[in-house]
């Protein structure tokens, strides 16, 4: 007791090293004061977090270069409003895709047991996934502030219309995740079904659920190509089995043309295995492009897509989102795996895992925009430009946790590093679409985004 007293008025290092000297001669004394230590470590690091969140006083810097992109931000405090909000204007200042990941305590906007309208896979808590920090980050951009997810905003905003997905199964991924995010305002989930009864598995073909109160449907329609696979032309040899037809849209897209929102992506598929090696090759008006590059047919292909947003669709009601490829991420272990990426729990400031594969899907994806925005004086659409800002969240994808609560974890050497977490970051995806919609309906215009 007495030795308490007395070092209360000691210096840190001093207890440290009486510490360290008590330890020797007395065990029972070193373990008490080795507690006291810690108590007032404790204390210190509660005393520094409660300064932190004061918004005018002096704040104690943990903001080194280390911390930026890990900055502990404690929510939408007054101090991260400093920043002007995306909404209303400042529009030529803010890019809202550049920024950082920060800690929020008051993330996910959801829980994965809460949300009917999940599919298993996506379900990574279910699946066995034992750390969770990985639904605890909200994107920051560095110029603005984003609005806080409201989904009875939204739901509102969106009364009487059509919100439509068009793409692969990480667009499914992204749907999924604003059914649960928009849902979550609900409280009789019965006022939401899918309208033909489907239950919401992986799924070929299309899902629209209804909310009904809101006379509002959120829809997926699979399509990983956008352009048209279907039948080769009569006499072409065996080995084509299908073709792509580049340019042509989809048969869906008939069912999709009218929506007020629609997104966009595809990438995924875009690959030699995919195609070519499944006897899908690349068609040209009647004509079969046997020796045509995987890579060009993914650039005409998003050619035709840009060209008929352009040419088909009224942007005065539709509007329109790209979003960018999703990064995969694999760490290669050994020769056996494919990869992996199971052992991530945190996001990183740089992109080490990302594969290669990603950026060329990318660039192709720039180089067209890029081109298409030249030539044309109004771009019809918005980029959901998720790309860079994902490929820092090497924590956020399924690897082996998407086989259902039943299976569990899958083997080390078949890990999805595709598709993500829910919650987790296409959440954040859909937050960057609100606050786009939103920008939207109170009639701003885009510069620069
Ligand atoms: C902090 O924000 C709240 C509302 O978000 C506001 O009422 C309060 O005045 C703000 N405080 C300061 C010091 O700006
Ligand atoms: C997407 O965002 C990144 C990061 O802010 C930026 O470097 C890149 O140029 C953007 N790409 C496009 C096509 O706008
Ligand atoms: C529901 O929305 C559709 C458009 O999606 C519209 O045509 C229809 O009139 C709406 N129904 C009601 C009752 O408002
Ligand atoms: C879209 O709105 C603009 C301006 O209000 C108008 O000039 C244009 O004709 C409209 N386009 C269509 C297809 O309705």
């Amino acid at each position: 007791m007495s030795l308490m007293e007395h070092t209360e008025a000691m210096s840190f290092m001093e207890v440290f090293k009486k510490m360290k000297r008590l330890r020797l001669f007395e065990p029972v004394i070193g373990v008490l004061g080795f507690f006291f230590v810690s108590v007032c470590i404790i204390i210190f690091c509660l005393f520094l977090f409660d300064y932190r969140s004061e918004p005018k006083g002096p704040r104690f810097s943990i903001q080194n270069d280390r911390f930026l992109w890990l900055r502990f931000n404690g929510g939408y405090g007054n101090q991260s409003r400093k920043k002007a909000d995306i909404l209303p204007g400042n529009n030529d200042v803010c890019d809202m895709f550049e920024g950082d990941w920060v800690w929020d305590e008051t993330y996910p906007l959801y829980q994965s047991k809460d949300c009917r309208l999940l599919d298993e896979g996506f379900k990574c808590t279910e699946n066995g996934r034992p750390d969770f920090f990985y639904t605890k980050w909200r994107w920051q951009p560095k110029n603005c502030n984003l609005p806080r997810f409201d989904a009875q905003i939204m739901l509102k905003k969106l009364r009487n219309k059509r919100l439509v997905f068009v793409g692969d199964s990480i667009g499914r991924n992204q749907w999924e995740s604003l059914l649960c995010m928009l849902s979550s305002a609900v409280s009789n989930k019965d006022l939401i079904y899918e309208v033909n009864g489907s239950p919401i598995t992986k799924h070929k073909g299309f899902l629209i659920f209804k909310f009904i109160e809101y006379n509002f449907t959120v829809e997926y329609y699979r399509s990983p190509f956008l352009v048209l696979q279907s039948r080769p032309p009569a006499g072409v040899p065996a080995e084509i089995k299908t073709t792509l037809k580049l340019d042509q849209m989809d048969w869906s897209s008939s069912k999709w043309k009218d929506a007020d929102v629609l997104v966009f992506n595809t990438g995924h598929w875009w690959n030699q295995e995919k195609t070519i090696r499944g006897g899908c090759f690349f068609q040209e008006g009647s004509e079969v492009k046997m020796e045509m590059r995987v890579e060009d047919a993914y650039r005409k292909s998003l050619e035709t897509v840009l060209e008929w947003i352009h040419r088909e669709l009224n942007t005065n009601k539709t509007q329109v989102f790209f979003r960018t490829y999703s990064p995969v991420h694999f760490r290669v272990d050994d020769s056996k795996s494919a990869g992996t990426c199971h052992l991530e729990t945190l996001p990183e400031l740089g992109s080490s895992l990302v594969t290669s594969d990603t950026w060329a899907r990318y660039s192709i994806f720039s180089e067209v925009i890029s081109k298409y925005s030249s030539i044309s004086d109004l771009r019809a659409f918005d980029l959901l430009n998720v790309t860079h800002m994902s490929s820092r969240r090497k924590d956020g994808h399924s690897s082996m946790y998407y086989l259902g609560p039943r299976i569990g974890p899958s083997s080390l050497y078949k890990q999805d590093c595709s598709h993500w977490c829910l919650p987790g970051v296409p959440d954040t995806w859909n937050e960057l679409l609100y606050a786009l919609i939103l920008k939207r309906h109170q009639n701003i215009k885009f510069t620069n985004i």
